[in-house]
């Protein structure tokens, strides 16, 4: 006989809307979901009795154990997932980056070794594209049958970047194996304008942002959506910041075509006033690109999540110590971009959108979850609730606030950008395959528990590429 575990007398909360039931599981994954559940034939019962039960989030934008030369952020698969749990996250996707005259496969192999022996939450890896050399585009049809069906290229100029014509054919590659590409939209004008900042004697952190302004963004990001609108394929455009730029994203939805876009929570709740204080310590923790920007575009980005513009809100997880950031002390250009919020994403996405009626609690769900599982091939196991998927259930407590002490969070990070905030809205419980691996502040989660996950096609028939199966809530 299976064990089995009910949680009962909680509201459960799915993307599609929410409902009192009782739930079971048991060998990792739900067995029912009814309205009233007999506990005498279960082996342990949660009561959830005044909280809310909603799917395990998934994080499809993490920089988990990532160092480029002298950079490291410093989270590893571990931190960085005990601090996924803490904040009610049981998945996440991360971008393996190709080394220079490298291949994609021993990028992913590399991403594979971080991972195996190290992660809590289970993970999957998004290939990333920095030059398209001979043979790139003949490895994707190989790695999208291995589960790695979604891609990621930068389109900051110089370095790691892709030109048009590569970004094109990689697009192109991508749709042919129903495979999606993924795009860090910003141009290469931010090279030359830091490059003429730093001439004219600007180099403290608080000149980052202006090297970035909207437009580069903006431009990027219409570049990037007529590319894909001439081939007729799908693209994401991860991290949008600007209203701007989510315009262009909402004409290509006004014409039907199958692209989407992210936002991160630090864009929702930060402007750039973080810019300001004039202590470089502080202002270089906020060094990320794009750069948090002002709060008219902060009101564009949560305008664009209640239109159903932006449908995915991720971290962006790589948090850079300040050691390492102090190697821009002299010249921003060198500061390495970063953050890391990972464990306070859902509680923060409650307290602003929730709380403040921007959102609602299925809303919010679908926007840590359930969106994410289907723009990413993972659905149905992960991101609802329904029986057939994993046991990745949270235990929601819409009424428990934190104070934010760097201290006493799951993350190796030598400093929190939200020190000192108080958050409302916290998990109480989170499990993963039917593991208990967060109650109450307290973490049960072994290295090397966390699961390869091996993600379906994202795209439908190149033959059809207009109908868009991956239809989010
Ligand atoms: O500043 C950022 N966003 N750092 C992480 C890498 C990236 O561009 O997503
Ligand atoms: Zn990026
Ligand atoms: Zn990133």
């Amino acid at each position: 006989m299976p064990d089995v575990t009910l949680i009962r007398n909680g509201l459960v909360v799915e993307a599609s809307g929410a409902f009192r039931a009782d739930i079971t599981y048991s060998d990792g994954v739900i067995s029912q979901v009814a309205q009233r559940a007999d506990p005498a034939s279960c082996d342990r019962v949660i009561d959830a009795e005044g909280l809310l039960v909603i799917p395990g989030g998934i994080d499809p934008h993490t920089h988990f154990d990532w160092h480029e030369g002298d950079d490291r952020v410093e989270d590893d698969f571990t931190h960085a997932g005990r601090a996924a749990i803490a904040g009610g996250i049981t998945s996440h996707i991360d971008f393996a980056f190709q080394r220079p005259g490298g291949t994609l496969k021993d990028a992913i192999e590399e991403w594979h070794g971080k991972a195996r022996d190290a992660a809590v939450i289970d993970y999957g890896f998004h290939p990333t594209v920095v030059e398209l050399n001979e043979g790139q585009l003949d490895e994707v049809p190989a790695l999208v049958e291995n589960g790695y069906s979604t891609f990621k290229v930068f389109m900051v100029g110089e370095g790691w970047s892709l030109d048009d014509r590569a970004l094109a054919e990689l697009i192109r590659a991508c749709r042919d194996s129903g495979a999606r590409v993924s795009v860090h939209a910003e141009n290469g004008l931010v090279q030359l304008l830091a490059d003429e900042l730093v001439d004219q004697g600007k180099t403290g952190p608080e000149w980052f942002p202006i090297s970035r302004p909207w437009p580069t963004e903006t431009e990027a990001t219409y570049r990037a959506l007529s590319h894909a609108r001439t081939l007729r394929a799908p693209l994401y455009v991860v991290h949008m910041t600007s209203g701007h730029a989510v315009a262009a994203l909402a004409e290509a939805h006004s014409l039907g075509e199958p692209v989407h876009g992210e936002t991160c929570i630090q864009y929702l709740v930060l402007t750039d006033e973080v810019y300001k204080s004039g202590d470089f310590d502080l202002v270089s923790q906020f060094i990320c690109s794009p750069p948090i920007r002002s709060q008219a575009e902060q009101d564009a980005l949560w305008a664009a999540i209640r239109a159903g513009t932006i449908s995915v809100v991720g971290s962006d997880h790589a948090p850079f110590g300040l050691d390492n950031r102090r190697a821009g002390k002299d010249d921003f250009r060198r500061i390495p971009n970063g953050v890391g919020p990972i464990e306070h994403l859902r509680p923060l996405l409650w307290d602003r959108g929730v709380r403040t009626g921007k959102i609602n609690p299925s809303e919010f769900v679908a926007l840590t979850a359930t969106n994410a599982a289907r723009l990413f091939g993972l659905a149905p196991k992960k991101g609802s609730l329904a029986p057939g998927a994993d046991a990745d259930i949270v235990l929601w407590d819409p009424e428990k606030s934190v104070v934010v002490e760097h201290a006493t969070l799951f993350s190796a990070s030598d400093h929190s950008l939200f020190d000192g905030w108080e958050i409302t809205g916290q998990p109480r419980m989170t499990i993963s395959r039917g593991e208990v691996v967060y109650e109450d502040g307290v973490l049960r989660a072994t290295p090397g528990r966390g699961r390869y996950l091996h993600r379906a096609r994202v795209f439908s028939s190149p033959e059809t590429p207009y109908i868009d199966e991956v239809s989010y809530v």
